[in-house]
């Protein structure tokens, strides 16, 4: 193909929303087609893209204005760039892109372990900006943003859960800086997960089952995370009534930080996966929390999540 290329960033790009022309990348030097037209970037890939540190994708100049018009068209905000900013929450929208930094910082690096200062210290701002002024927080679309791959996504689930905590209860800063630290790191063994086009839907969901484990591995000899955060990561995906894994634990067996770690990332899950603006996809997915999950978690801890987040929206 010649012409002239274009280059659009990553951030552009809208997830599962088929494409109106061809993406490419360049390596080094040529151009090679990524997906055609029509195709979706799914989250892995886009993960894939994020943690391989690509910031820029490229399109052929006569399908630029296109692309542009796909991205202000589409449904859901085409950048990450954190909850919508007011003049009450602009410290805690600043903590989120901090955090984002950060998080970003620590999935990209061959040596995450360099990186794991910037993200406690992001994690105490996140807490300190949440407690600071709880009640100001009106609405939860100031406190999550459209998660199109793994780093928005942990953002979201470290200031839900704090969020979450401290609705129910939880006052110590010490444990709120776990549960932020926990929801930042919840995924970092996604960054050792390999899914490739050519795996079998099923292949690529057993691959992506190890992340808590692998998550642990990444942690296990970094001394300064405390052990609660380690318990938050390994046990992320941990259900009640024992389907969840890697270990199928039940009930009081799984960590109580990590049942709200493991509330929030649903919830986040359940947004992204929803249609129309954040308002109405986080409608939908408590319905669909309330609905689907209560066995998923203790019924105490459900219910009360339920109606802290009702308040929300
Ligand atoms: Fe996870
Ligand atoms: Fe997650």
């Amino acid at each position: 193909m010649t012409g002239r290329y274009v280059s659009i960033t990553l951030n552009q790009l809208l997830v599962d929303e088929p494409l109106p022309g061809t993406v490419y990348l360049n390596i080094d030097g040529r151009f090679l087609a990524f997906r055609a037209g029509g195709d979706a970037i799914d989250r892995n890939t886009f993960d894939r893209l994020q943690f391989k540190n690509v910031t820029n994708l490229f399109v052929l100049e006569q399908d630029f204005t296109k692309f542009a018009g796909w991205t202000v068209a589409a449904p859901s905000a085409p950048a990450s760039e954190g909850p919508e900013p007011t003049p009450e929450n602009r410290e805690l929208v600043e903590a989120w892109k901090d955090t984002h930094r950060k998080t970003l910082d620590i999935f990209q690096s061959t040596h995450p372990d360099h990186h794991i200062a910037g993200v406690m210290n992001s994690s105490r701002k996140v807490v300190s900006e949440i407690t600071r002024s709880p009640f100001a927080v009106q609405s939860l679309t100031q406190l999550q943003t459209f998660s199109k791959g793994t780093v928005d996504h942990s953002v979201n689930v470290a200031v839900l859960a704090v969020y979450l905590g401290m609705q129910m209860g939880y006052t110590s800063s010490v444990i709120l800086q776990n549960v932020a630290l926990g929801g930042i790191l919840h995924d970092l063994g996604k960054r050792k997960v390999d899914v490739q086009d050519s795996d079998t839907p099923e292949a690529a969901k057993a691959k992506l089952r190890e992340h808590p484990t692998l998550g642990l591995r990444i942690l296990e000899t970094m001394e300064q995370v405390p052990n609660e955060v380690k318990l938050i990561v390994a046990q992320h995906h941990e259900f009640h009534d024992g389907t969840g894994y890697p270990k199928k634990l039940r009930n009081t067996a799984i960590y109580d930080l990590a049942r709200i770690v493991a509330i929030a990332n649903t919830f986040d899950r359940l947004v992204s996966e929803g249609r129309g603006t954040l308002a109405e996809r986080q409608r939908s997915a408590l319905m669909k929390f309330d609905e689907r999950f209560f066995s998923k978690f203790d019924a105490d801890k459900h219910d009360k999540c339920v109606r802290i987040l009702k308040l929300g929206i």
